[in-house]
């Protein structure tokens, strides 16, 4: 094993490119958790919306503070509840400035709290959504990876999009990435029984990664059993350097570029 390469000052910047600083579990102490992620460096967090109440959370959150940006959908989880109400809604917010993504959306057969048909609706009806506003997806995969990558084929996001703490083999990475798609790499990355996405993170191209925490879950190494905060995300930049043979600064940079290329079709 090489050695951790180590944060120090000289890191420029870096997004957490997926945090949900909505959650009930960061009401007591957001200002500390916003505090301590400056002060590592990161300059951006995306709020993700999965609902419609959360992704109006978000949307005020980004409005409120100015290194924080939104997207609003409706997790999978969430699908079986969504009415052309909630399309309208989301559809009103997603043309807000500070809204630069639409999701999470997508699949998960792991819980299977909507049905599957049903979400596989939403999803399609939600990439369309996204086109038309002209904003990239943030794509939920659990337990779901053949039917999203035909989903996908058939109804490609314009704007391409990330599959969030990717859990595919690499396999299907190179059809994904053939496709234009960024892969999102999360805590995770960093557990010792982690070999598929090792070997997606070492293979992925420098110019198609991202870095998230997905807080307040995953928390990574070694930090697994609490809830998990942007500053974390400096885990899984050292392990990605590891595995990448780079520097953390490195790491930090790209990732960065990536995000804002992703990211950026508003202006940040
Ligand atoms: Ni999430």
């Amino acid at each position: 094993m090489n050695e951790l390469p180590l944060f120090n000052d000289s890191i420029h910047t870096l997004w957490d490119t997926h945090a949900h600083l909505d959650d009930k579990r960061f009401k007591s102490d957001l200002a500390e958790v916003l505090r301590r992620a400056q002060e590592m460096g990161i300059r951006r967090i995306l709020n993700v919306g999965h609902s419609e109440e959360s992704s109006c959370r978000s949307v005020e959150m980004a409005e409120k503070y100015d290194f924080i940006y939104a997207s609003v959908g409706v997790h999978p989880h969430d699908a079986k509840d969504c009415t052309p109400r909630t399309w309208e809604t989301l559809n009103r917010w997603a043309r807000r400035p500070k809204v630069v993504a639409w999701g999470e959306i997508g699949l998960d057969y792991y819980r299977d709290l909507s049905p599957r048909d049903v979400q596989k609706t939403i999803f399609i009806e939600q990439i369309e959504l996204a086109n038309a506003a002209g904003l990239p997806v943030i794509i939920h995969d659990r337990d779901a990876h053949g039917d999203l990558v035909r989903t996908v084929k058939d109804h490609p996001p314009e704007k391409g999009g990330v599959f969030h703490s990717y859990s595919g083999s690499w396999e299907m990475a190179k059809g994904l990435l053939h496709q234009g798609f960024y892969l999102s790499f999360s805590g995770p990355l960093t557990y010792r029984n982690a070999r598929q996405a090792a070997e997606v993170a070492a293979h992925v191209p420098a110019d198609r990664f991202l870095v998230e925490t997905d807080c307040p879950y995953l928390p990574p190494e070694p930090f697994r059993g609490q809830r998990n905060e942007p500053v974390h995300v400096r885990k899984v930049v050292e392990r990605l350097a590891q595995l990448k043979n780079l520097t953390v600064d490195q790491v930090a940079d790209l990732s960065t570029a990536n995000a804002e290329r992703l990211f950026g079709g508003k202006g940040l």
